[in-house]
């Protein structure tokens, strides 16, 4: 892993971006892996200003989300489609079917994750993931206990996960309690990864990703078995670091070769 600890979330934030932005700009054809949450915003704010200044395509490349709400319509307000027409797709170059979420609303929720898993493998898998974290350790929904090898399929949220996102919704009942995501062995055959964590109340769940065992309990634990898992902190992400001295020697400031 390599461990980026930045001065501040914009930092970290740009950070990413540019990850992203390397990654098109070497393999314009690449197959990104996109995610949700409060986190991802200002990332896509990043990107949408890169391709306004002409400096990134996404004419070529493809697109899967990690992940979507079980029985939501991809024109519900809340759904992940919405938030990544708004955040992102809406005001970037993708070309018209090269952005891929699972179907919320799918008859038969199981086939869609099946199919969805089926079309990434199709895609020649993801050449760039980009991950955020929950406080609970989870990646996409794969929440705490998540087979380490699963692959795309339906998962159960946590209580804490779905009081986490229930600020998106009117009311906290009306957070969906299943989830279509990607797997975590999904996440794995990714070419690279980069995970954006900002924030003390993500600094545990950083901790015992970086730190800790590898375990199911942990599932953002898995990317210590990934070949090129870049992960991308602030300063109070990174405050339960006991290695923390050690991560910014060998990176000051979070820098290293991209920038
Ligand atoms: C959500 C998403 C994850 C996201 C995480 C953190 O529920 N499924 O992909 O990384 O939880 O969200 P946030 O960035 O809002 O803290």
């Amino acid at each position: 892993m390599k461990v980026l600890i930045h001065a501040t979330p914009e930092l970290a934030i740009a950070r990413a971006a540019d990850q992203i932005v390397a990654r098109l700009d070497a393999l314009p054809g690449t197959v990104l892996g996109l995610a949700t949450g409060g986190t991802m915003e200002a990332v896509y704010a990043r990107l949408i200003e890169h391709h306004r200044r002409g400096e990134v395509s996404f004419a070529q490349s493809r697109s899967f989300n990690l992940d979507e709400y079980v029985g939501l319509p991809p024109d519900h307000p809340r759904s992940y489609w919405r938030y990544m027409r708004g955040h992102l797709f809406d005001h970037v170059d993708f070309a018209e079917g090269a952005t891929h979420l699972p179907r919320g609303d799918a008859a038969d929720p199981e086939a869609e994750a099946a199919a969805y898993e089926k079309a990434i493998a199709a895609a020649g898998d993801i050449g760039l993931q980009l991950l955020g974290l929950g406080a609970n350790g989870h990646i996409g929904f794969n929440e705490p206990t998540s087979s380490l090898s699963s692959l795309t399929r339906i998962k159960t949220l946590t209580r804490s996960t779905r009081e986490a996102n229930a600020r998106y919704f009117d009311n906290p009942d009306d957070v969906p309690r299943l989830a279509i995501t990607m797997g975590i062995g999904t996440i794995m055959r990714a070419d690279e990864v980069v995970l954006l964590a900002y924030g003390d109340s993500k600094a545990e769940a950083a901790a015992a990703m970086i730190e800790g065992p590898l375990s199911a309990a942990c599932p953002a634990s898995a990317l210590q078995m990934h070949r090129k898992a870049t992960i991308v902190l602030d300063q109070a992400a990174a405050s339960r670091l006991k290695l923390r001295d050690y991560y910014e020697e060998v990176h000051p400031g979070g820098r290293d070769d991209l920038v």
